[in-house]
């Protein structure tokens, strides 16, 4: 059981297209800061038509995975609330599309924003037991509101593919965790509707009562471990929120740490904030895939952060499960994440003005079985849902 377990590969992938913050606020009549200063976003992805959540997910996990990889993973988890089928999983297209070897299991996992989390939980109990084998997590969204929603600037949609394994190069896992189930409607999805209900206000109050319970119960039960943390990272569905969480813990009255310690903690997580939100400033709400983005913008700008540096990873969906999670940075990290590829990622996208982002939102897959090429406004390189038939979705890749 001292085998270490956890990411060893990691990486991100985007929608071609994002909008600016501010040429939203403009169209909305808002003022610019109240996205910029008051949710703290930059821009908002925009995906197509053909960049659904499997070809998000495809061309995240294309990039980390060799062909040994594909030989040792058993199990295909993809995390996600955007699914566009009730009962087959996503992954079975990832499976086929990546070729990974015939006798692996795949299949879905769901709790809003934690199902990553989960997923990664399962993936690293079951390498725990198997040290030579591999797990792939793929956790992919789109977060849509609606236009001129409350929500509308909270939107984003991505990918992060992680491979699970034994000795990993970015990440070891502890095996112990703080999780909490607490069933409420702060945000949730009737299968009939096509957008997400959400109680806005009531929403952030729950993430900082969750954040601060689970706290609570860490000071209680692991203190000197609390201690230990040198970041603390975040879901992140608007970055503020990781600053209001951070604030409903500094307000929170009674700690088994005295003031002095406590400052300190804090202090050093704050820190860290500013680089752990980076990448999500330039993205939106990615839903499950929005804790582990933060952790890969951690790891790539935190320059001071080095190998044995244990970080807290606060997991929340709404509904609400929340888990915290810690883990400790490993030797392979930096070469194992390559920050230059992922930069020049988030900057070969392409800003569109809104009358573009409001037509491909409104763009939608057909839902009579009849057979529909798929064409989307532009033609990236990598997998694209390329076909409709009978219900049937295809995809294809362009180099
Ligand atoms: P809103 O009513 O549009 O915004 O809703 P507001 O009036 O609350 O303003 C937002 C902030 O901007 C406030 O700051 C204002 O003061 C500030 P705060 O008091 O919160 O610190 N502001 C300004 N700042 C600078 N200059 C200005 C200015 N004007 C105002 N000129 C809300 C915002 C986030 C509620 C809305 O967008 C929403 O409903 N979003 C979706 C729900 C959401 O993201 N909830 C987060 C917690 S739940 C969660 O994380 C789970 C989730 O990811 C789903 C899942 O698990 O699957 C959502």
């Amino acid at each position: 059981m001292d085998t270490k377990v956890g990411i060893d590969k990691m990486s991100v992938y985007l929608p071609h297209f994002y909008l600016e913050m501010e040429e939203l606020a403009t169209a909305r009549g808002v003022e610019v800061e109240k996205y910029t200063i008051g949710i703290g976003q930059n821009k908002m992805a925009v995906p197509t038509i053909e960049e659904d959540i499997v070809a998000l997910g495809a061309n995240a996990a294309k990039q980390i995975l060799t062909e040994e990889d594909k030989g040792a993973i058993d199990q295909v988890i993809f995390a996600t609330e955007s699914s566009f089928d009730y009962s087959k999983a996503s992954s079975t297209y990832i499976h086929e599309l990546l070729e990974i070897q015939p006798f692996a299991k795949s299949f879905e996992v769901k709790e809003a924003c934690y199902g990553a989390t989960a997923a990664l939980q399962l993936a690293c109990d079951y390498v725990r037991l198997r040290p030579n084998r591999k797990v792939l997590v793929i956790s992919a969204d789109e977060a849509r509101y609606g236009l001129e929603t409350g929500g509308e600037p909270t939107q984003g949609a991505g990918a992060i593919a992680m491979l699970i394994s034994a000795d990993p190069q970015i990440f070891a896992l502890d095996m112990d965790s703080i999780s909490i189930t607490d069933n409420q409607f702060d945000f949730w999805r009737p299968n009939y509707s096509e957008y997400s209900m959400v109680d806005g206000k009531f929403s952030t109050e729950l993430y900082k009562n969750i954040f601060t319970r689970i706290m609570t119960k860490m000071e209680a039960t692991q203190p000197e471990k609390l201690k230990q943390l040198r970041a603390m990272t975040f879901h992140l569905p608007f970055t503020k929120m990781g600053k209001k969480a951070l604030g409903s813990y500094e307000e929170l009255a009674d700690s088994v740490f005295n003031e002095e310690e406590k400052t300190a903690l804090l202090n050093t997580w704050k820190s860290y904030f500013e680089e752990s939100a980076r990448l999500n400033k330039e993205v939106g709400n990615v839903y499950t895939a929005s804790l582990f983005l933060s952790l890969v913008s951690l790891l790539i700008f935190a320059e001071d952060l080095k190998s044995g540096d244990q970080i807290g990873l606060f997991s929340y969906g709404s509904g609400a499960v929340a888990e915290l999670l810690v883990g400790t940075i490993q030797d392979g990290f930096l070469n194992a994440l390559n920050k230059d590829v992922i930069v020049q990622h988030f900057n070969n996208r392409e800003a569109i003005d809104i009358e573009r982002y409001e037509a491909i939102f409104n763009e939608a897959v057909p839902t009579d079985d009849s057979k529909t090429t798929i064409k989307g406004p532009i033609e990236t390189a990598g997998f694209y849902l390329a076909e409709v038939d009978a219900h049937r979705r295809y995809y294809k890749y362009r180099d």
